[in-house]
């Protein structure tokens, strides 16, 4: 019976772990670098971290079940709840600003589509507890268009959007929605990009019915610059302030020496529910791909688990429209890092019978072919045979196939304790001492 792999899941074969870790240390490299720590949690938590503040949607996409205790569990779709949860159990103890990384595995009962699966990862960095907001929150999208940079994409490649919550509810109110509707309105004018126009204004419509409200919540949205927003809401404090928060940032990132990549977009929302500030996502300019990351300000969520009120701030970025992005733009095979192979251990043609004493074969040179190359492992080398029967020349082959630096070859000479070593780039071939050269491997 075949049992295939399970929809929206990937299989790894080793070419595609050499391309999931180049993204992965990318990740990693770029957080060091930026002062964040490494962290993780748990694959599964209570079913509940993930229904009190992550958003509808996400609490549609649960993978959940019961455990034979009778708990309510789920695999984690995101991991800021586990971050929250495990600041906030060494709240007074950990040094702030509290700046961290982390590279879950996540799951999301998404409808598999071009770049959303079930199964994923996530480079996540987060910023707890800043004294400064403006420059926490210019960190984070610093540090994710550091990591951008790093791999080749430009800003001619991919934008930062960014808008902010505080801007959006400001709008909102001095528009007359109530606020009680703001959290549904969220949602809905998150999809706005991937909804037809049409079906967007029809479901719009159906949240608020007064059409003048919607046309103004509409036209918002399409406004280009910020002083544009200023122009429209020029009375309006809250929303000049959110506006000078938004510019503030904006002034931080010009500084850092990447502001071409940002740009104001009033249409970015973010789809989970505790965004509260600043919010940002970045796109292929293209616009043809799902977001390639996105997070934002989260100032209430350690307080929702119990925790104290704390500014926070991260973005998360996935691995799958990173993929489809870099094989579009032939970035990853060029940056793979080369394989290469110290030494492979080859032997000539013919039997040497070494140490024949009345008739008994003491070693083969098979026997020399795995001590020799046990030798160099243990000595630090990356070093292999061929498990194939065949002659010296194949063995040639196989060891330019890995790439090896060198070819050791046992022959002959082996009977004066002497080993052949070819360099493979230049061919060139020299008889070495058998036991300066491990004496030189110790060395
Ligand atoms: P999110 O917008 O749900 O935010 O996801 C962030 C990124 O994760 C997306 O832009 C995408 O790259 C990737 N992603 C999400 N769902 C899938 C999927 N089904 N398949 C492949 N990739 C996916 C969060 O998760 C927030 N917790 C991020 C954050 C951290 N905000 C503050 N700190």
């Amino acid at each position: 019976m075949k049992i295939p792999p399970v929809k929206g899941t990937r299989d790894f074969y080793p070419p595609d772990m050499v391309r999931r870790n180049w993204i992965i240390d990318g990740w990693k490299k770029v957080s060091v670098r930026n002062g964040f720590e490494e962290y993780d949690g748990p694959i599964f938590e209570y079913l509940k971290m993930f229904q009190i503040k992550s958003g509808d949607e996400i609490v549609e996409q649960l993978f959940s079940f019961e455990d034979r205790g009778g708990r309510d569990l789920a695999l984690r779709p995101e991991i800021t709840p586990t971050l929250a949860r495990m600041v906030n159990q060494q709240i007074n103890s950990l040094p702030k600003p509290i700046k961290w990384f982390s590279v879950p595995r996540l799951f999301r009962a998404e409808r598999p589509q071009k770049g959303r699966l079930r199964e994923f990862f996530q480079w996540n960095i987060d910023i707890i507890g800043a004294d400064d907001n403006v420059l926490a929150d210019a960190e984070v999208i610093f540090t994710t268009i550091d990591y951008l940079q790093e791999v080749g994409l430009s800003s001619k490649d991919v934008k930062v959007k960014m808008s902010s919550r505080k801007l959006l509810a400001a709008v909102l109110r001095n528009i007359g929605i109530p606020e009680d509707k703001h959290d549904a309105l969220y949602t809905l004018l998150d999809k706005k990009a991937k909804l037809p126009p049409k079906t967007f204004t029809e479901m719009l419509d159906k949240q608020v019915h007064d059409s003048k409200q919607a046309n103004k919540i509409k036209a918002f949205m399409e406004l280009e610059s910020v002083p544009h927003v200023e122009k429209m809401f020029s009375r309006d404090n809250e929303v000049v302030m959110a506006n000078d928060e938004l510019a503030e940032v904006r002034h931080r990132l010009d500084q850092m020496g990447v502001a071409d990549y940002c740009i104001f977009d009033p249409s970015i929302v973010r789809g989970l529910a505790y965004y509260t500030g600043v919010v940002f996502e970045v796109h292929d300019v293209v616009g043809d791909l799902r977001a390639i990351c996105g997070g934002g300000r989260f100032d209430n969520l350690l307080h929702d688990f119990g925790g104290p009120l704390i500014p926070a701030t991260g973005m998360g970025m996935g691995d799958c429209v990173l993929q489809i992005l870099f094989e579009q733009k032939g970035l990853i095979d060029k940056n793979l890092p080369e394989k290469q192979l110290d030494y492979f251990v080859a032997t000539v043609d013919k039997p040497l019978n070494i140490g024949m004493a009345d008739g008994v074969v003491e070693k083969t040179e098979e026997d020399i072919v795995v001590q020799l190359t046990a030798k160099l492992r243990l000595a630090g080398y990356f070093a292999t045979f061929s498990y194939k029967a065949g002659g010296l020349s194949k063995q040639l082959k196989e060891a330019s196939d890995r790439n090896a630096g060198k070819c050791i070859i046992i022959g002959e000479e082996f009977k004066n304790n002497q080993l052949v070593v070819k360099d493979m780039a230049t061919g060139k071939q020299e008889l070495v001492d058998y036991d300066k050269f491990l004496s030189g491997l110790k060395s």
